[in-house]
C-alpha cells in the first residue's frame, strides 16, 4: 500500500464523517468523540507501527485499519442513537458495510484489501477467532492494542469531567453510583481474566474491565505506552476504596510491569 493511497483514505475520512456532525448538539458531541477517537487510534498506531518495528508497506495497513476501524459508529449513532452494539447493531459488521458500498478500497492491493477488512470486522470481539492466517493475526492484534490504548483514554478524561458535560452515549447508560461494585468483576481482575461482559452492572464494573484489559493486550509497546500514560492509575483513583479491589489492581499493574 502506497503512502498516496493512504492520504487518499484519509481525505476519503473526512468528508465520509462531515455531514454526520450536522445535527443536534448532543449528538454532534457524541459523533465529534468518535472522530477525535478515530485520530488518536491512528497516532497510538503510528507509534506501535514504530516500536513493533513494521515496514513501510506494514506500517500503510496498521495506519488504514486505524482509520476504518470505526467507521460503522458513524451510521449506527445517526440510525439508533447509540453506541451500544446489543441495542442495534455490530460495529464491526457496519463499517464492512461502509467500506464496500462507498468502495473505500476499491484501488488497493485485493491482498491488504483482505488485510484490512478482517482486522476491521475482528477488531472488537471479546477474542479474536483462533484460526487464522498469521498475518492477518497481526492486524487484528495491532489495532485491538491501539483501539484499547485510545479507549483508555477516553474514559479518563470522562472521569475527570463534571456529568453533565460529558458526550452521553460514553458511559453506555450504566449506573454511576459511586460504592456499586460487583463481586463477580473484582473476583474475575484478581484472577488475572478479562471481565466477563455479562458481569457488568454498573459504571465502576466497566472500569474493572477497562483495568483487565491489561492481561488482553499483546505488544511490548502497548504495555510500555500503557504504563507511560498511567491510565491505569487513573480509572483505579476513582473506584471505591476497599482492599479487595486495591488487591486486584495493584495484581494488574504488577503484570503491566513484568
Ligand atoms: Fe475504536
Amino acid at each position: 500500500m502506497k503512502k498516496q493511497q493512504l492520504d487518499s483514505l484519509f481525505a476519503w475520512f473526512d468528508r465520509y464523517v462531515e455531514p454526520f456532525l450536522d445535527t443536534d448538539p448532543e449528538g454532534a458531541k457524541n459523533i465529534q468523540l468518535k472522530i477525535e477517537h478515530t485520530r488518536k487510534v491512528c497516532d497510538v498506531m503510528a507509534l506501535l507501527s514504530a516500536g513493533e518495528n513494521l515496514s513501510e508497506n506494514e506500517t500503510h495497513i496498521a495506519a488504514a485499519t486505524a482509520l476504518l476501524h470505526d467507521i460503522g459508529r458513524f451510521p449506527q449513532y445517526r440510525r439508533w442513537r447509540t453506541f451500544l452494539d446489543s441495542s442495534s447493531d455490530n460495529h464491526a459488521r457496519l463499517a464492512i458495510d461502509v467500506i464496500r458500498d462507498d468502495h473505500v478500497l476499491a484501488d488497493i492491493d485485493p491482498s491488504e484489501q483482505l488485510l484490512i477488512e478482517e482486522a476491521v470486522r475482528f477488531h472488537n470481539l471479546l477474542a479474536p477467532p483462533d484460526k487464522i492466517r498469521s498475518h492477518t493475526r497481526q492486524y487484528i492484534d495491532l489495532i485491538r492494542d491501539a483501539d484499547k490504548l485510545d479507549i483508555w483514554r477516553v474514559f479518563v478524561e470522562l472521569l475527570a469531567q463534571p456529568p453533565e458535560e460529558r458526550a452521553s452515549a460514553a458511559i453506555l447508560g450504566l449506573d454511576e453510583a459511586p460504592d456499586k461494585v460487583s463481586a463477580p468483576c473484582i473476583a474475575a481482575l484478581d484472577a488475572g481474566d478479562i471481565v466477563p461482559l455479562a458481569t457488568i452492572t454498573c459504571f465502576n464494573d466497566f472500569k474493572l474491565l477497562q483495568i483487565s484489559w491489561i492481561y488482553d493486550l499483546t505488544y511490548t509497546t502497548s504495555r510500555r505506552l500503557l504504563r507511560e500514560r498511567g491510565y491505569i492509575q487513573s480509572l483505579a483513583a476513582t473506584l471505591p476504596d476497599r482492599p479487595d479491589i486495591r488487591q486486584a489492581v495493584s495484581k494488574a499493574l504488577a503484570a503491566l510491569s513484568a
